[in-house]
C-alpha cells in the first residue's frame, strides 16, 4: 500500500496529542459498526437458516463467526453484505440504516478467478465495474498485490498459481477498492495447514495495514482463536449466536500465541459452547 493511503503514524504525532488521540481511538474502536437485532432468514424452500440472531460488530474488530457446517454463517455474511434481505429483524449501520453501510470487500470460499484473464485483470475487476480505466487503476492493482505478497505476479495466469496464491489474488481483488469492512467466507478452508497458517499471519498484518474491520467465517476453533479479537459462536436450527468470546491480545499475533493461555482458554470456551449446543439438540 502506498504510504499516502496510511493514516498518520502514532510516532509522527506531537507527544501532547498522543494520550488524547489514544483515548479517542479507543472510543472509536469500541463504536458499533453494525448491529444485527432479532435477525431471521427463511429461504423460499422453507429452510429457516437464521432465527433471533443478535450481533454487534465494532469498528476495528476482527470478528469470527464460528460454527458447524449449515448453521447459517454464509447466510449471515450475505445479509450483512446486503446481497440478500433478512426475513425479519434489523441490521443497523453506524452511519444510518442501509445507506450507512461502509465500503465492503467480499472474499468467497473459492477464489473464483476468471481463468482466461491475467492476475492484474482479475484484481482490476471491481474497479472496472465502478467505471475506472485500467490505466488509472494500475497503481491500486499494484498496491493490492503488494499487500498480499504477490507484487511480481501481475502478468501471471491463474493456472500458473498454487491454491494459496489464487486465494491471495482473490483477497487482492477484494482489497483493491480499499474497503473499510472485509467479509471473508471460509477463505482458507480448502488450503493445506501450512499454507493456511501463512495466510493467517498475512491476513492479520494486512488488516492492521488496511486499518479495516474484518468479519471472518470459519468452522475451525483454532483458526478463530488465533485470528480474532472476538469470536461469535453459532449453533444451528435455528442459526443464532450462542456465545461471544473476547481476545485482548493485539494483532498481528505470532506463532507462539498458540501456546498462550488466552488462546488455549478461547479454544476451550468455544469448544464447550459448540458441544453444549449439540448436547442440547440431542435432547430435543
Ligand atoms: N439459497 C438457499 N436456498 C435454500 N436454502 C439455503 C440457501 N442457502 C443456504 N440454505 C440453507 O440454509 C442453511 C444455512 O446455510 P449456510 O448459511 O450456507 O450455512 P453455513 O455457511 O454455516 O454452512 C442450510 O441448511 C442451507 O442448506
Ligand atoms: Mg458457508
Amino acid at each position: 500500500m502506498s504510504s499516502s493511503a496510511l493514516p498518520l503514524s502514532r510516532s509522527s504525532r506531537p507527544p501532547g496529542d498522543r494520550a488524547l488521540l489514544d483515548a479517542e481511538e479507543a472510543k472509536i474502536e469500541a463504536a458499533p459498526l453494525v448491529t444485527l437485532a432479532g435477525v431471521s432468514k427463511k429461504y423460499q424452500n422453507g429452510v429457516a437458516a437464521l432465527a433471533g440472531l443478535d450481533l454487534c460488530v465494532r469498528t476495528g474488530d476482527f470478528l469470527s463467526l464460528l460454527g458447524p457446517s449449515g448453521c447459517g454463517k454464509s447466510t449471515a455474511l450475505r445479509l450483512i453484505a446486503g446481497l440478500e434481505p433478512a426475513t425479519s429483524g434489523t441490521i443497523e449501520w453506524a452511519g444510518g440504516q442501509a445507506s450507512g453501510r461502509p465500503s465492503i470487500g467480499f472474499v468467497f470460499q473459492d477464489p473464483t478467478l476468471m481463468p482466461w484473464a491475467s492476475v492484474e485483470s482479475n484484481v482490476f475487476l471491481p474497479l472496472r465495474l465502478e467505471g475506472w480505466s485500467f490505466r488509472t487503476a494500475s497503481e491500486r492493482i499494484e498496491e493490492a498485490l503488494a499487500l498480499v505478497g504477490l507484487p511480481d505476479f501481475r502478468k501471471a495466469m491463474p493456472r500458473e498459481l498454487s491454491g494459496g496464491m489464487k486465494m491471495r489474488v482473490s483477497i487482492a481483488r477484494a482489497l483493491v477498492t480499499r474497503p473499510s469492512l472485509l467479509l471473508m467466507d471460509e477463505p482458507f478452508a480448502a488450503l493445506d495447514e501450512i499454507t493456511r497458517f501463512k495466510l493467517n499471519d498475512d491476513l492479520m498484518r494486512l488488516k492492521q495495514e488496511m486499518n479495516c474491520t474484518v468479519i471472518f467465517v470459519t468452522h475451525s476453533i483454532y483458526e478463530s482463536a488465533y485470528l480474532s479479537t472476538r469470536i461469535a459462536v453459532m449453533a444451528a436450527r435455528p442459526g443464532r449466536i450462542i456465545a461471544e468470546i473476547g481476545l485482548d491480545a493485539a494483532l498481528p499475533r505470532k506463532e507462539h500465541f498458540r501456546r498462550e493461555s488466552a488462546y488455549l482458554d478461547a479454544c476451550a470456551r468455544a469448544a464447550d459452547a459448540l458441544h453444549g449446543a449439540m448436547d442440547a439438540k440431542d435432547h430435543m
